[in-house]
């Protein structure tokens, strides 16, 4: 086997240079329609990092299961919620809530959002309600990072509706490929017919081992997406599950850990990527 794989996380990411004013905001998807590949995970842990870096950033919570609003405060039960917004019983800046990492804000999810796709149904220009709640928060922010659940209905199509761009976390696995061709598909679908300027600003392996079978994997996934996939790949650490039970981003749990620094390295990237387009 070559090696592909570290000559491509050789490559190094300048230190971004510090960003003058505030907003407007890059809304970003963390989009994958698989579950468990470190959607939530790679939210929490690159919002941490981009705030590292002087942005200023706001998580949306954006699955009924909640994982990024426990992940952040350790709460399951907090109201309001992004779900409120969306019905339009409170203000967006209502349901903002401060996170205990300086620079990064969130607006939480609870299980009643599972709901909201059947409520939003009957709603005019439905598939932009989330980008009706979010644009009062435009300017206040350098980047907006929704957290995705996994699946394709109606609130993932809210997220793409808003969206410039996806990050899609990839677990390498077999069959990680062929999702991503399915994601390709929807995205298509959602350049034609809602949102034309959104596209792929980033793909992640994460969890990634040193066993043969992932080393295959990610050469695949290099080979095929060549540019679009970070120079960073993020380790499967059980030091991630930890920070997760201590509700804190890896950036503060484990802050000199490898995985730290491997999102550090992926914030740097976007950086660059984002702001020398804007
Ligand atoms: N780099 C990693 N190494 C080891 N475990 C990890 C890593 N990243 C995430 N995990 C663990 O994997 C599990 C799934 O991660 P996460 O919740 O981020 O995935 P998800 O894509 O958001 O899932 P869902 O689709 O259910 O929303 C969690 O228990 C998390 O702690
Ligand atoms: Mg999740």
């Amino acid at each position: 086997m070559g090696n592909t794989i570290e000559k491509w996380t050789a490559v190094e990411i300048p230190q971004p240079a510090e960003k003058a004013t505030t907003g407007p905001a890059a809304v970003l998807s963390i989009f994958n329609q698989k579950g468990g590949v470190g959607k939530t995970t790679s939210t929490i842990s690159i919002a941490a990092a981009l705030a590292e870096y002087g942005r200023k950033v706001l998580v949306v919570d954006f699955d009924p299961q909640g994982s990024l609003t426990v992940g952040l405060t350790g709460n399951h039960e907090i109201f309001p919620t992004i779900y409120d917004v969306l019905l339009g019983q409170v203000q967006v800046t209502d349901a903002l809530l401060k996170t205990r990492v300086p620079g990064v804000d969130l607006l939480p999810a609870g299980i009643d959002l599972s709901s909201a796709e059947i409520q939003l149904v009957n709603e005019v220009g439905r598939e932009f309600t989330l980008n009706r709640c979010l644009a009062p928060l435009i300017p206040q922010y350098d980047y907006i990072l929704i957290d995705c659940l996994p699946s394709l209905g109606l609130l993932a199509i809210n997220a793409l509706a808003t969206s410039m761009g996806l990050l899609i976390p990839l677990q390498c696995e077999f069959y990680a490929l062929k999702g991503i061709g399915l994601l390709e598909e929807t995205l298509e679908k959602v350049q034609l017919r809602i949102n034309p300027s959104i596209s792929i600003k980033g793909i992640l392996p994460t969890m990634v081992s040193r066993s043969l079978h992932h080393r295959e994997v990610l050469e695949r996934v290099i080979e095929s997406f060549g540019d679009l996939v970070f120079h960073a790949t993020i380790p499967d650490t059980i030091k991630m599950s930890d920070a997760t039970m201590a509700a804190q981003p890896i950036t503060v749990y484990a802050s000199s850990s490898p995985a730290a620094s491997a999102y550090r390295k992926v914030a740097a990237e976007l950086i660059q990527r984002i702001e020398a387009t804007a």
